[in-house]
């Protein structure tokens, strides 16, 4: 009989996200008439741009024409856009060979993905709380996971703890779910600690198209040293509403080397570029001039209107908070607003109350992990009208 793989014992039940969605569908099955306004899960709301259209338009008529026609793509993505993808690092002053760029179906399958690199008795340190998809694949992989914890008192931006050794570490910055933003001295010291460990930082940087502050780096790279030991990931679906469409790119420097459990020196690009060619067949032609149209001007500016918008969503969410006084992080930097549950509930009590007595959906904070218990994530991605009308609701149910 075939042995299936026992880490899966120690998963949840379902996906957080899964999880949420089955709760509003029964609640909707029970009172069909009510209107549910969604700020859970942080899907884009805004059509793609209107030069990202056009792209994809005339790549559909290319691969519909037997001289134009493109079969298998290169594993690592076109040149073309692995091109842009460095054009838009050097915006942050970073510097980027094309060959340290590959092209993705979305972060979320690389920080999964990216675990097929590494021994599996290395010590994995992940903030708590995280996104759920850097725990969950690695305790598919069995490993042994230290949490950091992000609490209100550090701001949800943990430090490195010199006393704890670490091999791999997870840091998403503007964070999922808090929406707070490591600054750049904050990200020095998790180089520092890095290289003194010399861990590897996988860093997913999904949301740093929504940073305002200018001060604040977009990239790990933009602190030196984090060539030698970071991996970074960065997506489309909320850079341009891509969340439908699949787009994204991880860039593994070639300055990073690893070492096998006998001391041989590995290079964590050359194995990366081996395991998509194994592993993966590329994201498709048409999607991908669809994403290189982003790096446009016409397209840059277009995916800047629509994070403008998703902002003023934000505004309105924290400016609610202000007024009722709940203590909040996010929405400056981040289309996140994570706040501490109101009359003490917990945050699945208190995404139940919400849905109940307002119609609107959010994120329990459980589901980041144990540090979110009292915590809840809203989103800005749904359009403003909703967004005003769900804030009217959770003010007439929470004064
Ligand atoms: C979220 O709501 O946390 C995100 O939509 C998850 C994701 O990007 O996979």
């Amino acid at each position: 009989m075939a042995k299936f793989n026992e880490n899966f014992l120690e998963l949840k039940e379902s996906y957080l996200f899964s999880e949420v969605a089955k709760r509003v569908s029964a609640f909707q099955q029970k009172e069909p008439d009510r209107s549910v306004i969604r700020l859970g899960i942080g899907d884009v709301t805004l059509p793609l741009g209107k030069t990202v259209v056009q792209a994809m338009h005339s790549a559909a008529d290319e691969m519909g024409k037997a001289e134009s026609f493109r079969g298998y793509g290169p594993e690592q993505g076109y040149d073309f856009l692995r091109e842009a993808v460095v054009g838009h690092y050097r915006s942050f002053g970073v510097e980027l060979d094309t060959d340290e760029i590959f092209v993705s179906d979305g972060a979320k399958s690389d920080t999964g993905n990216i675990t097929d690199l590494f021994s599996k008795d290395n010590t994995v340190m992940i903030p708590n709380p995280v996104y759920p998809v850097y725990v969950d694949t690695n305790t598919m992989n069995g490993r042994n996971i230290v949490f950091i914890n992000g609490t209100a008192e550090n701001d949800f931006l943990p430090m490195p703890d010199k006393s704890i050794h670490a091999d791999i570490i997870y840091i998403c910055s503007p964070n999922n779910p808090t929406g707070a933003c490591y600054n750049r001295e904050q990200l020095r010291e998790w180089v520092d600690y890095a290289l003194e460990n010399d861990a590897v930082i996988l860093f997913d940087s999904a949301y740093e198209c929504f940073i305002s502050d200018s001060g604040l780096p977009h990239s790990i790279y933009e602190i030196e040293g984090a060539e030698k030991c970071a991996v970074e990931f960065c997506s489309l679906s909320k850079t341009a509403g891509f969340t439908g469409t699949r787009c994204g790119y991880t860039v593994v420097p070639k300055a990073i080397k690893s070492v096998s459990g006998d001391g041989r020196a590995m290079s964590l690009n050359k194995m990366w570029n081996r395991r998509q060619c194994t592993k993966f067949n590329g994201v498709p032609y048409i999607v991908q001039r669809a994403a290189a149209a982003v790096f446009s001007e016409a397209g840059m500016a277009e995916a800047k209107a629509m994070i403008a918008h998703y902002m003023e969503n934000a505004k309105i969410i924290a400016d609610t908070m202000n007024d009722l006084g709940i203590r909040y992080t996010g929405g400056i930097n981040s289309p996140y607003i994570w706040f501490e549950c109101p009359f003490g509930m917990d945050s699945w009590q208190f995404f139940d109350f919400l849905l109940e007595k307002a119609g609107v959906v959010g994120t329990p904070g459980a589901g980041f992990g144990e540090n979110g218990d009292k915590w809840f994530r809203l989103t800005a991605f749904n359009n403003k009208e909703n967004t005003i009308e769900a804030m009217k609701r959770f003010r007439s149910v929470l004064q």
